[in-house]
């Protein structure tokens, strides 16, 4: 049996309202929700998700903290960074490593996204490894080339039972455009056969899509079958609009 899961990267978003907001949005509507909820705030605000979290925590819903990034290093002269134990120890239970923007904007290789992989499950965390073509290479037919490379690259040494995958077509983030739910399922359907190929408990890891999902398009891409949930942007910063992204997984 497969996870079901709905993430959201608030990036550079959100502020301590949002907290407030989100959280007694999805609670209030816990029974709707057909997924496990995890959100990633800035680190900053991830001691206040907690302790919104905790206060409202009486009902049935379960939302679990996130970070969108972490250093590959448990501790040093690293101005600026933060240890994913440091994570752990004020209550996150995963890690975002590889997205697209870090990848680009911060020039992060393959190898730092491994070291990260590694230390965020050295940590006890849950990493979601994001992986995806730019345009070019869909263009060029390299798109299930390069996210196997891409996977195959982060997962040297990986615990395959705490790992989260999220597919993220580069030219789909932030812009609007969409892969259709069969150009979707086409690229989760290869990376599930991978991950068969390479890793014994590869038909249980959970697969999620990332690229502007919205809760007029997550019914159609979460009904794909290879498709466990979606780690979720822009829409993640309106609560109605992620509550019924939340609702919208296929239980
Ligand atoms: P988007 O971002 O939903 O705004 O496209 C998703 C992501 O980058 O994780």
């Amino acid at each position: 049996m497969r996870q079901s899961l709905v993430i959201a990267n608030w990036k550079l978003n959100g502020d301590l309202n949002l907290i407030e907001t989100m959280v007694s949005g999805l609670m209030a509507s816990a029974t709707e929700l057909t997924s496990d909820v995890v959100i990633c705030p800035p680190a900053i605000y991830i001691s206040a998700l907690r302790d919104a979290i905790s206060t409202a925590a009486s009902t049935a819903a379960s939302i679990s903290i996130g970070a969108q990034n972490c250093s590959e290093n448990s501790s040093g002269a690293f101005t600026g960074e933060i240890a994913p134990a440091m994570l752990a120890e004020v209550g996150c239970e995963y890690v975002i490593v590889g997205h697209s923007e870090r990848r680009s904007i911060f020039h992060e290789s393959d190898a730092i996204i491994a070291n990260k992989v590694n230390a965020v499950q050295q940590a006890g965390l849950t990493p979601v490894l994001c992986v995806g073509e730019s345009l070019e290479q869909r263009e060029n037919n390299e798109t299930i080339d390069v996210v196997t490379a891409q996977i195959k690259a982060a997962t040297v040494d990986v615990d395959s039972t705490k790992l989260v995958i999220a597919y993220e077509p580069v030219w789909a983030i932030g812009t609007g455009k969409t892969a259709t739910a069969e150009q979707a399922q086409e690229v989760h359907h290869a990376i599930r056969t991978y991950l068969r190929s390479c890793m014994p408990n590869g038909d249980t890891i959970a697969l999620l899509y990332d690229g502007s999902v919205k809760a007029d398009n997550a019914a159609q891409l979460f009904a794909q079958d290879d498709i466990d949930g979606g780690l979720i942007g822009g829409a993640s910063l309106n609560t109605d609009e992620f509550r019924a992204i939340c609702s919208a997984v296929k239980g």
